[in-house]
């Protein structure tokens, strides 16, 4: 394991280019098994969670090139298996998409149930609900679950919940099921649209995508394609909240501005300032902020996985802040960890209290899941002293070269190995 050695009272100032969105990349990699001929995929970020997804795509026998740093050629030309490892899916929960990709393809899918962040529970009912009326039989023994269609019929589905996974994972096995599919209440990400336009590129005859209701006739084969990964929308907004909570002054470049509508609202609404140019947002902080509520939503409402740094950028926000989680039950990994660092949080439920206004302590702390592990590296920005970040692995998992673009901000983060670190956590700050 890793760990950050982050010194505070930083202001953060500079530019920063975005790199492609992780949850764009993780639902489009899955998708390229559906054509025997090659896929060029641009922007893809380069982290953890898609160097497994390239595995387990290798694994399965996807032919793959490197082109550059963020860039692949991919051929499904002969797929020799449809079941993706155990060791590889346990990494990652979007390894599930591998069931609608596999089952559209082959009409059979072998996959793990899936692993993930500690967010709280999280089902696959609404998936599982769709592949069955998409005529799919399902079975579920021993951690497998493995999913058969002799054929796959369109059908008129509803989601009983708003669900990025189940939007996803239908919209797959639907593009290639007979007739006519319609998917209700499905989520309405961008990440969603990319997969669409990805997929009609292809030759898929999705509408809809972005909006409540997704329309999908299917069709009986697919073609290559080149396709760019959408920016990453929550790597933005985590810089954007970086940069207020340390009254500096940053430009997110390579962004699409109406993807983050929610972020630059809440922003405002705590005093920052935020201008918005065609591809790319500054924000910056003339005065004190104040404090303000924050609700999550499915989009377009304020994104949970940018409700972590908005609860340190808080802590910074003179008076008293609500934060309601209403996405997960158990998205508040980051509140323990703050606490150390003399952080004013009081959680009951989906609920937590924040008195900010008070400067933070730099501490050891531990990374619990990725987007609580970023919000800690805003928090040892932000704070008086030196802190140690551990369990690095997960923000490495959906932030590409993290260390690298705070420090391109001025921001002092070193890498050391847990050994290293065990010394610096048994010696005073
Ligand atoms: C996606 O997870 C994202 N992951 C998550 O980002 C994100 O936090 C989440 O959407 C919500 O925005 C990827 O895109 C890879 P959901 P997903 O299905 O699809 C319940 C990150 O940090 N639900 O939209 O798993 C579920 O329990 C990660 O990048 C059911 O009840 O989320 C949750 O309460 C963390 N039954 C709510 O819906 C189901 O069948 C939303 O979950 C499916 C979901």
């Amino acid at each position: 394991m890793e760990s950050f050695v982050v010194k505070g009272e930083v202001s953060l100032t500079g530019a920063v280019k975005i790199s492609g969105s992780k949850n764009a990349a993780v639902a489009v990699l899955p998708a390229v098994v559906l054509t025997k001929e090659n896929v060029h995929l641009e922007n893809l970020p380069d982290i953890t969670d898609v160097r497994t997804m390239i595995e387990i795509l290798e694994n399965l026998g996807v032919s793959i090139r490197r082109r550059g740093r963020n860039a692949l050629d991919l051929t499904s030309g002969n797929l020799s298996k449809i079941a993706p490892p155990y060791e590889l899916v346990k990494k990652m929960r979007a390894s599930y998409y591998f069931m609608g990709s596999l089952l559209a393809r082959f009409g059979r899918a072998e996959v793990p149930i899936p692993g993930g962040c500690d967010l709280g529970p999280r089902p696959i009912d609404q998936h599982l609900k769709g592949f069955t009326a998409l005529g799919a039989d399902i079975n579920i023994e021993h951690g497998m679950i493995t999913l058969t269609a002799d054929r796959l019929v369109g059908a008129h589905i509803y989601l009983d919940v708003v669900s990025i996974g189940a939007t996803i994972n239908l919209m797959l096995a639907a593009s290639a099921a007979e007739g006519r599919t319609v998917l209700e209440n499905v989520a309405k990400e961008p990440e969603i649209v990319d997969l669409a336009n990805f997929l009609n590129a292809m030759g898929a005859k999705i509408r809809g995508a972005g909006t409540d209701v997704i329309r999908i006739d299917g069709v009986k084969s697919f073609t290559g394609v080149t396709h760019a990964i959408i920016p990453d929308r929550i790597e933005a907004g985590t810089f954007m909240m970086a940069a207020a909570a340390t009254a500096g002054s940053v430009t997110v470049e390579d962004v699409i501005p109406k993807h983050l509508e929610a972020i630059t609202a809440k922003l405002r609404e705590t005093g920052a300032t935020v201008r918005v140019e065609p591809e790319r947002i500054t924000v910056a902080v003339p005065q004190p902020l104040v404090a303000s509520d924050l609700k999550t939503f499915p989009y377009p409402g304020f994104p949970t996985d940018l409700q972590p740094p908005g609860m340190v950028l808080l802590t910074a926000a003179r008076g008293l802040s609500v934060i309601t989680e209403n996405v997960f039950d158990g998205r508040f990994n980051q509140v323990e960890e703050l606490k150390r660092m003399g952080a004013r949080i009081k959680v009951e439920g989906r609920t937590a209290l924040i008195e900010g206004g008070n400067r933070l302590s730099g501490a050891p702390v531990t990374a619990h899941d990725l987007r609580s592990g970023a919000s800690l590296i805003i928090a040892a920005l932000m704070a008086e002293g030196d802190s140690t970040i551990s369990a690095v692995e997960h923000i490495d998992r959906g932030y590409e070269n993290l260390e690298q673009k705070f420090i391109g901000l001025g921001a002092s983060i070193k890498r050391i190995s847990d050994q290293a670190s065990e010394k610096i956590s048994k010696s005073p700050l």
